[in-house]
C-alpha cells in the first residue's frame, strides 16, 4: 500500500503505525501496530480513539494484512475481533461493514486495500463537509463550549465539533473556546487543548464540573460536541459527560449542536437505550496514569462505576450537523434518521 499519512496514523513501508493518544501532549510516540492484537491492545487502551479513527485503523490493518499475504480465514477472523474491539462507536462496524463487501470478493486484496483508501479519504472530505456546514451556525464573537476530543487525532481530516469550530475561526467568527477537560481520561484536558494550541485558536481549560457556572455567568454561546452513535431517533451516545452538558445547555438556552459523518448514524438502532455503552476499569477513576506520571487517590478496595459514553436525549438536540447537512429537530421528528443518510462517496 502506498505511504499515507494523517495526523494520528501512518502507512509506511507496508505497515500500520499509530500515534499515542493516551502519550500526547508530553510525548509523541509512534507505536507499530502491525497485528491484528497490538492494533486491539491500542484501542483498548485509548492509544487509537475517536470513532472515525477506529474504523480507518481497523479498515487499513485488515487491508494491509491482505497484501501481507494472509489467507482469507485468517482475514475473516482477523475482520471478527477488530469488529468487536469497542463497542459504542459506530463507526467501526460501518466501515468494517464495507469491508466485508472487499473481503467477499475473488480479488479481496485489491477490493480491500482501494476500500480502506476510500474509506480514509471520504473520511477526509466528510470531515471538511460538516465543517462548512457547521460554521455556518457559528454567529460572530462566538464562545463556544467543546467536550472530549473530536479533531484531527480522532479522524483522518480536520475533525468534526473541531473541524467546526477551526473554519468558525477561520472565518473569524470564534472568540474563545471552552475545552471541558474529559474526567476519567482527559481527552479535553491533554488532546483538545493541544489541538487548540496547534491551530493557534484561543482556548481556555475548564474541569467538567465549571460547565454550569460558566454558563450562568453568561461566557458561552453554544455547546459542540461529537457523536460516537446516533440513533434513529436522534439520541446520541458521546463521551462521558455530554448528557450533562446537553442538560445545562438546555437550561440555560443556549444552542447545542452534534457535529459527525453519515458514519456514526446507526438507522437500525432505534434508541439511546439500545447503544450499547462500554464499561471501563475502575482505575480509570481511583487516580490518573499516563506519560506524565500516575498516582491513586481512592482508598484500596473503592468500588467504581465508570461508562465510557452516555446517552443525549433527541430533545436537548438543536441541531445534527452531518456532512450531508444540517438535520433539524423537525425532521428528526418526521423520521428522517430511521433511513440511512447517503453520504459523500
Ligand atoms: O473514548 P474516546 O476518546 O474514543 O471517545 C471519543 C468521543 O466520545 C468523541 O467525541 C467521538 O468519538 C467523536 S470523535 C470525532
Amino acid at each position: 500500500m502506498e505511504t499515507l499519512t494523517t495526523t494520528s496514523l501512518q502507512v509506511r513501508d507496508n505497515q500500520l503505525w499509530i500515534l499515542d493518544q493516551q502519550a500526547l501532549p508530553q510525548q509523541k510516540i509512534w507505536h507499530p501496530a502491525h497485528t491484528v492484537d497490538e492494533l486491539i491492545d491500542h484501542i483498548h487502551t485509548l492509544r487509537v480513539r475517536g470513532a472515525p479513527l477506529i474504523g480507518l485503523s481497523a479498515s487499513l490493518l485488515l487491508a494491509l494484512l491482505a497484501e501481507q499475504g494472509q489467507e482469507k480465514q485468517q482475514l475473516e477472523a482477523a475482520w471478527q475481533l477488530l469488529r468487536q474491539a469497542r463497542p459504542t462507536a459506530v463507526n467501526l462496524m460501518n466501515n468494517l461493514g464495507r469491508m466485508r463487501h472487499a473481503l467477499d470478493r475473488d480479488d479481496y486484496v485489491h477490493a480491500l486495500r482501494i476500500e480502506a483508501l476510500r474509506l480514509v479519504d471520504e473520511d477526509r472530505r466528510l470531515c471538511d463537509a460538516i465543517a462548512g456546514h457547521g460554521a455556518r451556525l457559528v454567529k460572530p464573537g462566538s464562545r463556544l463550549l467543546t467536550h472530549c476530543n473530536t479533531g484531527g487525532l480522532a479522524t483522518a481530516g480536520v475533525g468534526t465539533a473541531i473541524g467546526v469550530i477551526r473554519v468558525a475561526h477561520q472565518q473569524g467568527n470564534v472568540r474563545q473556546v471552552w475545552v471541558g477537560e474529559t474526567r476519567p481520561l482527559l481527552q479535553g484536558g491533554r488532546l483538545t487543548a493541544w489541538e487548540m494550541g496547534e491551530l493557534g485558536i484561543p482556548y481556555r481549560l475548564v474541569t467538567d464540573s465549571m460547565a454550569a457556572s460558566l454558563m450562568a455567568a453568561g461566557e458561552v454561546d453554544a455547546v459542540w460536541v461529537g457523536a460516537d452513535r446516533i440513533a434513529a431517533n436522534g439520541d446520541v451516545a458521546n463521551k462521558i459527560g455530554t448528557y450533562s452538558l446537553a442538560v445545562l445547555a438546555h437550561y440555560h438556552q443556549l444552542p447545542f449542536y452534534v457535529a459527525a459523518p453519515h458514519t456514526t448514524h446507526d438507522a437500525d438502532c432505534p434508541d439511546g437505550a439500545s447503544i450499547p455503552i462500554e464499561q471501563r476499569a475502575g482505575s480509570e477513576v481511583t487516580g490518573v496514569a499516563g506519560s506524565f506520571g500516575s498516582c491513586r487517590w481512592a482508598p484500596p478496595g473503592a468500588k467504581v462505576y465508570n461508562p465510557a459514553f452516555d446517552v443525549t436525549p433527541a430533545a436537548l438536540v438543536t441541531g445534527w450537523v452531518f456532512d450531508t447537512g444540517v438535520v433539524s429537530q423537525a425532521q428528526v421528528a418526521a423520521g428522517i434518521l430511521r433511513r440511512p443518510l447517503s453520504g459523500l462517496r
